[in-house]
């Protein structure tokens, strides 16, 4: 069966208030775009083109109207509500339906990816029958679910934001799993915070030996959105890199054009619904290519 994405964009935003107040923290800007086109980016660059997106009811329509049914970039999108944020792994009880039984691949939508090879990786990830998970060193493993490994080095469980952490390793935001993680969160407690844990879940696969976990060394970059200064740096990072290559970074338009899920056609359409903005000479560019 063909893998399928999710986005999970729900939640509340409060340690971002009150930037949050009126707004999803998913569409705030990450420099020159929406931060929830960088997950689906990812999403995008694994191969990935039926995608479902979590987000309170409150926030849907801005989503809709900001990304549309996907068609526009070659993709297909479905809309879920999260009424309440109960945890990541209530993500897969509520694309239940949508999943079918596929296994899936979740970005969570303020998750950022940045680094040479990625696309490989999304290709290994996208090709294993059992699930991938990605550890990253952080230098606050303590705000993160962190891997705890064996004497021999294998990751062996994850525990969601320790006191004292196991490792340094964090578990990023980008889950490949398989067809059965909408059944085994069903199987999953509430924690002690009252959530559905997503370490729960994949130590449940861990201790069955059915996860993949790869390591993103030094040349990744996975940032994270979660307080004021980290969207801040999202956003510099993101703009100096782009201003001294003359490239994009989560462009959707783009990832489309050169996968050939969009013709040149539509890729000039999606020029002029731009306006003056530099994000529109982006794709114009490409169009002279
Ligand atoms: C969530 C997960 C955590 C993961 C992190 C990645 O934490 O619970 O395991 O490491 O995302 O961004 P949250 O950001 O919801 O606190």
């Amino acid at each position: 069966m063909t893998r399928k994405g999710i986005i999970l964009a729900g939640g509340t935003g409060s340690r971002l208030y009150p930037i949050t107040m009126g707004a999803s923290k998913q569409l705030l800007p990450i420099y020159d775009k929406p931060m929830i086109y960088y997950p689906l980016s990812v999403l995008m660059l694994a191969g990935i083109r039926e995608i479902a997106i979590i987000t309170t009811p409150e926030d849907q329509p801005q989503f809709r109207r900001l990304l549309g049914d996907g068609s526009q970039w070659g993709l297909s999108f479905a809309f879920i509500e999260q009424p309440r944020p109960e945890g990541l792994a209530q993500a897969y009880l509520l694309a239940r339906d949508f999943l079918a039984g596929a296994p899936s691949a979740m970005v969570l939508g303020d998750n950022i990816f940045f680094g040479h090879g990625l696309t490989e990786v999304l290709a290994a990830a996208m090709a294993r029958p059992e699930g991938t998970i990605f550890g990253y060193r952080v230098s606050d493993p303590e705000r993160y679910g962190v891997l705890e490994f064996d004497p021999d080095g294998r990751a062996r469980a994850i525990v969601e934001k320790p006191a004292a952490p196991p490792s340094r390793y964090a578990v990023t935001g980008l889950y490949f799993l398989d067809g059965a993680a909408p059944e085994r969160a069903a199987e999953i407690r509430p924690s002690a915070r009252g959530e559905l844990e997503i370490a729960d879940l994949l130590s449940g696969y861990l201790a069955e030996g059915a996860l993949t976990v790869e390591i993103m060394g030094r040349g990744y970059a996975w940032l994270d959105t979660g307080t004021q200064g980290s969207l801040l740096d999202a956003g510099n990072f993101v703009r100096t890199l782009q201003q001294r290559q003359g490239l994009q970074t989560g462009c959707p338009e783009e990832i489309a054009y050169r996968a050939s899920w969009i013709d040149r056609n539509q890729l000039f359409a999606l020029c002029e619904c731009h306006g003056q903005s530099a994000y529109a000479q982006h794709l114009q560019e490409l169009l002279r290519d």
